[in-house]
């Protein structure tokens, strides 16, 4: 499982395997395989290495052929995968459980927006069509049977315009766009992974709440000190998780916020509020956040 999980490659070619739909793609081992490449699928297209790459890492966008050689120097010469790039709507993702038995249990659709290639928020329920919704959970269903998993996995998809889904990847753990059940669902991902392993029943994924999650970037963090906790704090329905990293830097995941609400327009817009203290641009600016910080 982690060897089709781990190679973008072997992923895709999985993924079509089983019939499920993913963008155009082709393997790139050379120079001349990336032309071949382009011409098969066109422009604009994601090169990608096959290994080792996350929050957008080893991913380069190609709009024009003559791209390409800058590309795959860009790249390190390393074995790759050319994607078709797609002009999505939105990101969704499935985060969900196979138990010892064979059980399943899924936390729904889940909507993921990106900034630099970095998850920036994720909102539950996704605002989609119930048929897309549940279109996802089944190939995520597919997935997890087809791969015989027992744990937590997320699959994470493209939606068109014309709402076609189409699966860019799998993360075979649990995924940050669900750190949000910690809030909002009656079993969160985390229990759940524990449940599948040690052979326990899995949990209810009965949804309590809307919610939405924004990630803490090491950005967010002043050169000296911290964001304003407090004031974060002080805000109904919001909750901080912190990673306990020493060190803040540009990009780097260190925690994220969780809003719930009666609605997902609710819990964004209390996240938005969240949001502004902890980048320091809270209602008061610098004097109020340094009283509320005390
Ligand atoms: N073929 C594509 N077409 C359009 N956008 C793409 C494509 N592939 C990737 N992206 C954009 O880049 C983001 C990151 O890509 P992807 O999920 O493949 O890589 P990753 O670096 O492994 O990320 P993760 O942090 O999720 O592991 C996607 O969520 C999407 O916003
Ligand atoms: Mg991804």
């Amino acid at each position: 499982m982690l060897a089709i999980a781990q190679n973008r490659l072997r992923e895709k070619a999985f993924m079509a395997a089983n019939g499920l739909p993913v963008p155009p793609f082709a393997p790139v081992h050379s120079a001349a395989d990336l032309h071949t490449a382009l011409a098969q699928i066109g422009t604009p297209a994601v090169l990608k290495t096959a290994e080792s790459g996350y929050d957008g890492k080893g991913q380069v966008k190609i709009s024009h052929v003559a791209e390409a050689t800058a590309a795959w120097e860009a790249i390190g010469r390393q074995p790759a995968i050319l994607e078709g790039f797609v002009p999505f709507v939105k990101e969704l993702s499935v985060v969900a459980a196979r138990g010892q038995q064979g059980d399943f249990a899924h936390y729904g659709a889940i909507e993921n927006e990106h900034r630099d290639h970095i998850l920036y928020r994720s909102i539950s329920p996704a605002l989609v069509p119930y048929e897309v919704a549940e279109r996802a959970i089944q190939y995520a269903q597919i997935v997890l049977e087809c791969l015989d998993v027992v744990g937590v996995l997320c699959v994470e998809f493209f939606l068109t315009a014309d709402n076609t889904l189409l699966l860019n990847e799998i993360a075979p753990r649990p995924h940050n766009s669900g750190h949000l059940t910690i809030e909002s669902h009656q079993t969160n991902q985390f229990e759940q992974q524990v449940r599948a392993v040690c052979g326990l029943p899995l949990g209810s994924t009965a949804q309590l709440r809307p919610a939405a999650m924004l990630n803490l970037l090491g950005d967010v963090w002043p050169a000296h000190g911290q964001p304003a906790w407090a004031a974060v704090h002080a805000i109904p329905h919001v909750k901080l998780h912190l990673y306990g990293k020493h060190t803040a830097r540009k990009g780097r995941k260190m925690g994220h916020l969780t809003a719930v609400g009666e609605t997902v327009e609710e819990a964004v817009v209390v996240l938005s509020e969240a949001e502004k203290w902890a980048e320091g641009q809270g209602s008061g600016g610098a004097e109020e956040r340094l009283i509320a910080d005390r």
